[in-house]
């Protein structure tokens, strides 16, 4: 398994449902990692096998896996297949499969137990709706996500957690930076077994505020949608 500790920095690119041969080929031409961090491109899982090996500490992550791990479930990916093919993250428990596939908390841990099982990072995706927001209950929803999607085998080296506000996905709107530092400081201290974790921010990161959300001292990284699709601004915000 990769060791996460090396890496100061963890940068996300999630291209969701986007992507073609094309696209990638030229994506890859131009991406300019930097070495020191570790940068993780999460594609549809028909392209991981294609994009898996790569150097300059670029990663290959897939953006979910089955709860199950063999047998009558059609369409599904197990964690032992993403491992047989060398993919060594995944995200799991983001906001739009809680809401259009129906994740829940137990499935996510189960997810990330057969992933660490399988040597695979799991990248647990926690984040409160606006109304949860707004009536104070972040820190409340977030604490129950952590606990209750972290599995018991998980720890600072095999699992990475991403705070993802909900209403920041893809909105253009983002927190300040006194409530991200917050968060991430809060979460950190859920419980002892949280202080190493790397906790990246994600939601409406673009070029223009990657380095000041980044330097932020309790944010460990990015995770990218939308300006990930654009390899130019993807660079800037790794760079
Ligand atoms: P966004 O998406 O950067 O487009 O807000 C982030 C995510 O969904 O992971």
């Amino acid at each position: 398994m990769i060791k996460l500790s090396d890496f100061s920095s963890i940068f996300i690119a999630n291209w969701k449902l986007n992507g073609n041969i094309e696209f990638i080929n030229e994506y890859y031409q131009k991406l300019l990692p930097n070495p020191n961090n570790c940068t993780i491109v999460c594609s549809p899982s028909i392209f991981l096998n294609r994009l898996k090996n790569n150097s300059n500490n670029i990663f290959s992550g897939a953006q979910d896996v089955s709860f199950y791990n063999e047998g009558a479930f059609t369409g599904e990916l197990s964690a032992k297949m993403l491992s047989n093919e060398n993919i060594s993250f995944c995200l799991v428990g983001h906001s739009e499969r809680r809401q259009h596939f129906k994740e829940n908390n137990e499935t996510i841990n189960k997810k990330s137990i057969n992933l660490i099982e399988n040597n695979i990072i799991p990248i647990i995706c926690v984040g409160e709706t606006l109304q949860e927001k707004e009536k104070q209950m972040t820190k409340e929803i977030l604490k129950k996500q952590i606990n209750e999607c972290s599995p018991i085998n998980s720890n600072f080296e095999n699992t990475i957690i991403a705070y993802e506000p909900i209403w920041a996905i893809g909105s253009g709107l983002t927190p300040t930076l006194e409530e991200i530092e917050e968060v991430h400081t809060f979460i950190k201290k859920i419980d002892t077994k949280y202080n190493k974790f790397k906790v990246l921010y994600g939601g409406s990161v673009k070029a223009s505020n990657s380095g000041e959300i980044n330097s932020l001292k309790n944010v460990d990284g990015c995770l990218v949608g939308g300006a990930s699709l654009k390899v130019d601004e993807f660079n800037k915000i790794i760079s």
